[in-house]
């Protein structure tokens, strides 16, 4: 049977939505949709180019509070030599672009665990929170050891990382550790990037070159190291058949068998710029699975080595090469602080 879920356990993920993230043209219309339908928070990052100006722009149109998690990515280049005055103009600029005072989550990202920085530019970032830029920090794509360190010095709220029913990585420690110290997890790639649908039930596999954009990359490398293509397709077999007997969807049946579970707080789905309307609507109505198909759904293993991130951060893997480091080297400003 289909209960109403609580939407406030479903982020709606903004990525799709930047310039450049696929050839589709967007603008504030996914977001307000999103509104309607009862979501009320949404991820971006400061190196998501045109993501906080929209969901800014969206929120006036609205006239609802929207609660907004951005990200403070700092550029690879600039870690050896990072201070106040980088930190604080990206920070600015993200409450320019999103029209507001203060920014409800920062979630923190860092690339290179050997340039030590991190920590006093976690203390730049509390500074702006004690003068009232930032509501609540978090962090991303930081493993155990590494969010260890972190709250050895400073309060972390969240920590945004991968996890799906094909990376179970968190489950390897972090998420016990977030449990007890109190840090909301919000896990992205419960969808693989869109690979959880219908579409590619029974289809060949996928060279990396026909994907259509950088998202599917990624998640048909993880699919490579998770399972493989083969395994894939059987899996993706069985949520279909359950997908058929809830009345729902693929990406529906993984994102609620995966909060089911407790997995994490919340999940951050795509936010899609052209199936945005029905997919909203479905995600807004979650079905309860039974728990010998939830049993069934977490009995499935993952090949991934390590922790959450170790594969992507390691710059001798595949996974590594789809990302981009250096985003935030665009002007930082824009247009004059009104605050
Ligand atoms: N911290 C990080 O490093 C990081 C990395 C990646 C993502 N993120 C965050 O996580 C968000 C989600 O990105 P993701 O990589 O995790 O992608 P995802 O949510 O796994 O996949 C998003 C795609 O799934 C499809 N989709 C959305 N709703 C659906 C539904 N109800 N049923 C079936 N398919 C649906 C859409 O594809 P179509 O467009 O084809 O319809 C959408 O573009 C991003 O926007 C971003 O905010 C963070």
């Amino acid at each position: 049977m289909n209960k109403k879920s609580e939407v406030s356990n479903i982020i709606r993920g903004c990525w799709q939505l930047a310039c450049g993230h696929s050839q589709q043209k967007t603008d504030i219309q996914p977001i307000i949709n999103a509104i309607d339908c009862g979501f009320d928070t949404f991820d971006c990052a400061d190196i998501y180019l045109g993501v906080e100006e929209l969901i800014g722009q969206a929120a006036k149109a609205a006239g609802k509070k929207v609660y907004v998690h951005t990200k403070f990515v700092p550029d690879l280049d600039v870690l050896q030599h990072i201070d106040q005055k980088y930190i604080e103009n990206i920070i600015d600029r993200s409450r320019r672009r999103l029209e507001v005072e203060c920014i409800d989550l920062v979630q923190f990202h860092w690339w290179d665990w050997n340039v030590k920085n991190y920590l006093p530019a976690m203390k730049i970032l509390s500074h702006l929170k004690d003068l009232g830029k930032i509501a609540k920090i978090g962090l991303t794509n930081v493993n155990k050891v590494y969010l260890e360190e972190f709250t050895t010095h400073f309060e972390v709220a969240s920590l945004q990382v991968q996890g799906s029913l094909f990376d179970k990585r968190l489950e390897r420690g972090l998420k016990e550790f977030c449990r007890n110290m109190n840090i909301k997890i919000y896990a992205y790639g419960s969808l693989l990037g869109g690979f959880l649908h219908k579409n590619w039930l029974n289809r060949p596999e996928p060279s990396l070159e026909q994907l259509q954009n950088r998202s599917l990359v990624k998640y048909k490398l993880l699919i490579d190291s998770a399972c493989g293509w083969k395994e894939f397709q059987r899996r993706l077999l069985i949520l279909n058949k359950l997908a058929e007997k809830y009345h729902s969807d693929i990406g529906c049946i993984a994102i609620a068998a995966f909060l089911q579970a407790g997995c994490a707080d919340a999940v951050i789905v795509g936010l899609s710029p052209r199936n945005y309307a029905a997919q909203n609507q479905s995600l807004a109505l979650l079905p309860q699975l039974e728990a010998h198909e939830l049993q069934e759904l977490h009995a499935w293993a993952c090949n991934l080595a390590g922790d959450p991130y170790d594969e992507e951060r390691d710059i001798t893997k595949a996974h590594a090469k789809v990302m981009k480091y250096n985003l935030n080297a665009r002007k930082i400003n824009e247009k004059k602080s009104p605050f």
